[in-house]
């Protein structure tokens, strides 16, 4: 059975230990540990990521991590190849099922990495649509499970757009068992199927899923606020949204509400003096950039899984954590 990303929650079932292998790998491979250094699940195959919108942290993580694992990565750039020209996106699919072990495609359209998936005959990794990052809520996760001893009664707050880094943000602390709080200003609340389903992850597993329009209510007490950009790419013609974000910068009159030991988090890129200040980014509390690096750790251990569940579990056992 191939299996494919599209959102988070296509892994629930293993993604505990998706990460938690992340987290050693990362740990091991610091260390200049041999069996880190000398894993390659990928064996020279090759990795294609299609990007329909720029990139820096996703396609390089890729372009970094698929080396690391033994495989060599293709980037392909939408204007540089036939897809969005002549051809569909079943065709592509079809042809580079052909030549690659694992394709990733950051595209506009959802439907379109679902299609892409649907004609692949290999693991298809979403590294950004319109509705989800679903690589990005796996660096997030694993960010967190390193900044706190025990994701036991960790509180996160997002404060912003009701977007793409939201919705798998918020079906992964769901998956975990953490709450999460978002403050959205109306109209622009996440999609309504995403909230079901986080709900009914969060409701398994004991969690709460609570929304609100006010930024203080959500961040009271919280543990980790994260913000994204207001307007995402694709809506660079909607500048009129900007106003319905008044109140909703992260600042430090915001985040005097948290705890005392609290966190920043973005996925980046940020627009410093939109959604958050310099202070709040250049904080010690701010750990955006472990999100970036994280990046490449996660979304190794998710590769590996996906491409062969097989040397995923070899991972495990040649570190010890299987
Ligand atoms: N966070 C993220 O996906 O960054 P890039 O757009 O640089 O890949
Ligand atoms: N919500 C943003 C995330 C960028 C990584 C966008 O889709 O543009």
């Amino acid at each position: 059975m191939t299996r494919h990303l599209l959102a988070i929650d296509d892994v629930e079932d293993d993604f505990e230990m998706i990460l938690k292998w992340a987290v050693e790998f990362k740990r091991l491979w610091k260390e200049g540990d041999d069996v880190a250094v000398n894993f390659m699940p990928l064996d020279t195959m090759a990795v294609g990521s299609i990007y329909e919108k720029p990139s820096t942290r996703t396609r390089v993580s890729f372009e970094v991590g698929i080396n690391r694992l033994g495989g060599y990565p293709l980037t392909l750039l939408k204007n540089d190849i036939q897809l969005g020209k002549s051809e569909t996106v079943g065709d592509t699919s079809q042809v580079l099922s052909r030549f690659l072990g694992a394709m990733t495609y950051r595209c506009f359209a959802h439907a379109d990495v679902a299609e892409l998936a649907n004609y692949a005959d290999v693991p298809v990794l979403n590294a950004l649509s319109d509705k989800h990052h679903p690589c990005q809520a796996a660096a997030d996760l694993m960010t967190i499970m390193e900044h706190f001893i025990s994701t036991d009664g960790v509180k996160v707050a997002w404060v912003g757009d009701g977007n793409n880094v939201l919705h798998d943000l918020m079906l992964a602390c769901a998956m975990l068992g953490i709450d999460i709080h978002y403050a959205i200003p109306e109209g622009y609340e996440p999609a309504e199927d995403v909230v079901k389903r986080t709900i009914d992850i969060a409701t398994k597993n004991g969690s709460k899923v609570i929304a609100t329009n006010d930024p203080v209510e959500a961040v009271s007490d919280a543990d980790v606020v994260y913000t994204d950009v207001f307007i995402s790419m694709g809506e660079e013609h909607m500048k009129d949204k900007m106003a319905s974000f008044d109140g909703f910068q992260v600042n430090e009159k915001l985040v005097s509400h948290m705890n005392d030991e609290w966190k920043f988090m973005h996925c980046l890129p940020a627009h410093r003096g939109d959604e958050v200040t310099d202070w709040v980014m250049d904080h010690e509390n701010s750990i955006v950039f472990d999100q970036a690096e994280n990046r490449m750790w996660a979304q190794m251990s998710l590769l590996a899984y996906l491409v062969s569940f097989e040397a995923w579990e070899t991972m495990g056992e040649f570190m010890g954590i299987g």
